[in-house]
Formats: structure tokens, C-alpha cells, sequence
């Protein structure tokens, strides 16, 4: 009777062991009850996936062990492989989330504002690199928004209302680009917004080859540091600069022409669409603004460029 009740203590107290030894395991591998989903391109939909335990997690004992191994979820997705191909789901290669861009790793927010803040400070508020030091600006406009922003977008360089303020995109043709955000229900901090050029050219004249040049280094380090999925040119001179034809004339090169293809920049996918300044005068577009801004958060959500 005795040696029954000891081992039915055992058994029980091993049956604790696996139980707790599993619970260890998807607590430290975020598993909490949830078998993972991914984005499965060959069925247009997020789908569970069988998650394969490490050998050690059959044995109570080696739970450290266990917990140690990450466990490998089978198919992995690679969104941009041609549907039907096959190839979109491969064995033992990491899991990529349907919001994933491809090839870009998201940078922790809080490292990306303190990168962000080093810059500002390096670029300093009496930044003399360039000759718009020396013409009228009064502020240097460095940028604003989430440093976590999935996309980032592009203007020219800081107006009258951004000089006075220190801040892009707060004038008129600023606050036309914040309510066409909020009106396809997004927020204006959700988004990172930073010029060319980080001085007001004087009289709002466009920016020189020279001052784009120095300062759209700042630019790209920016871009680099926050490594958004999109980034979006709101008008010709900061689509021509993304598209590394900064020292071309801007005759020929169109928006209209352009807008609605989706191109590589240093690892974010680049939109190009129309400046709100020329919203303000014309307003007829503003429907495929709103439509291109609907695509850049769209396909930073992990939709596939058409
Ligand atoms: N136009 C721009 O290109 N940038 C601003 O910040 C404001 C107006």
C-alpha cells in the first residue's frame, strides 16, 4: 500500500515536472498558449504553423537546456517570391512576420531616438556647413516623428512657418500633408518627417546642388538610422534627390510620370508622390496623394507592391 502511494506521489509529481518544464519553455520562447502565424503568400492569409520543440524538452531534467534552444517554426515566409512558385515558404529559415520588409531589421526605437538626438547635436543649432547658414535661416529644421516610424517622409527643405518654428511640415502645405494623413486614418506622430535640406533656402527658392549635397549626408543618416520600410518624396526636388538625380534639371522629370512605382532606397522601399504645397494649388490631386499615401502605409504593413 505504501510502495502504491509513493509511486502514484512519483508519478505525479514527474507529471508536475513536464508540466512545469513546458510552461518554462513557452514563457521564454513567447509561445504562451499560441502556436505562432505567419504570412503564407501561397494562401493570401496569416497561417499557424506546427512549432517543432527542441528534443530536450522531453526530458524533464534539462529544461535550461531546452529553454535555451529556440524551437524552429518549419516554414518561413519570403514575401516578394512570385506566388506559386514555391518559394515562398522554406523549411528552417527564420520566421518573418507578414510586416516584415524583407532584408530590413527594425532597429530598437529607443537606440534610433538617441542615435537621432547624437546627430541633432552633431549637426549643432549654428550648423555653418553650407551656404544657407549665411542667408536668413533662423533655425536648423532637423526632423520630427517616431523614430520607430515605419515610414518616413521627404520634403525639400524648412518654409517661413518651419524656420520660425524648428519643426518640418507645420506651415499651410504642412498641415494639408497632416490632415490627408489623419484622413486615411493614420497620425501625424506615427511617421518620421524630415527635409533635404535642413535650412531655409531663402525666399523658398530650391535648394542648391551644393547645400542638398552636404546636407542630405544628414538625410541619409537619418533614412539609416531609422531604416523605415517607405519612405515617401512629397515632390519633385526630394524625389529627384531620392533618386540620386539631384544635380540633373528638373526638366522632364515628373511626378505624374513617376508616382505609383515603387524603387529601393538604402533598404526602404521609395514612393514618390506630389508636394502639399502644390495641393494647395491645385486641388483635383489631392485623390492620388491620398492614394499614395494609402499604397506607403500599405505596403509597410508588408502588402506586395503592385
Ligand atoms: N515644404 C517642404 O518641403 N518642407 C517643409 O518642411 C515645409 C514645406
Amino acid at each position: 500500500m505504501a510502495g502504491d502511494e509513493s509511486s502514484g506521489r512519483n508519478a505525479i509529481l514527474s507529471l508536475l515536472g513536464s508540466i512545469k518544464a513546458l510552461v518554462m519553455f513557452e514563457s521564454e520562447n513567447c509561445l504562451h498558449g499560441v502556436t505562432p502565424s505567419v504570412w503564407d503568400d501561397r494562401v493570401g492569409a496569416q497561417v499557424k504553423h506546427r512549432v517543432e520543440l527542441p528534443d530536450a524538452i522531453q526530458k524533464p531534467g534539462s529544461v535550461k537546456a531546452a529553454a535555451r534552444q529556440a524551437p524552429v517554426i518549419s516554414p518561413s515566409l519570403n514575401l516578394f517570391d512570385a506566388p506559386g512558385s514555391g518559394a515562398g515558404l522554406r523549411a528552417g529559415t527564420p520566421v518573418v512576420e507578414k510586416k516584415s520588409h524583407p532584408g530590413r531589421e527594425r532597429p530598437d526605437p529607443e537606440k534610433t531616438a538617441a542615435s537621432l538626438e547624437a546627430l541633432r547635436l552633431e549637426i549643432g543649432e549654428n550648423c555653418r556647413r553650407c551656404p544657407l547658414a549665411g542667408l536668413g535661416r533662423k533655425r536648423v529644421v532637423f526632423g520630427v516623428g517616431n523614430p520607430g516610424a515605419d515610414v518616413v517622409f521627404v520634403g525639400e527643405g524648412p518654409g517661413e512657418d518651419e524656420d520660425r518654428q524648428g519643426e518640418p511640415f507645420v506651415g499651410k502645405a504642412g498641415q494639408l500633408l497632416t490632415r490627408m494623413i489623419v484622413k486615411i486614418g493614420r497620425k501625424r506622430n506615427e511617421v518620421y518627417i524630415c527635409n533635404i535640406v535642413k535650412c531655409r533656402p531663402p525666399g523658398n527658392r530650391e535648394p542648391a546642388v551644393e547645400e542638398k549635397k552636404i546636407c542630405g549626408k544628414f538625410l541619409e543618416r537619418q533614412i539609416d538610422l531609422i531604416k523605415p520600410r517607405v519612405v515617401v518624396a512629397l515632390g519633385k526636388t526630394a524625389a529627384m534627390y531620392l533618386k540620386g538625380m539631384f544635380d540633373v534639371p528638373p526638366a522632364g522629370f515628373s511626378i505624374g510620370k513617376h508616382r505609383g512605382s515603387v524603387e529601393d532606397y538604402r533598404g526602404s522601399m521609395l514612393l514618390l508622390t506630389y508636394h502639399p504645397s502644390y495641393l494647395l494649388r491645385s486641388p483635383s490631386a489631392s485623390g492620388m496623394v491620398e492614394d499614395d499615401l494609402k499604397k506607403a502605409f500599405s505596403l509597410a504593413a508588408g502588402d506586395r507592391p503592385a
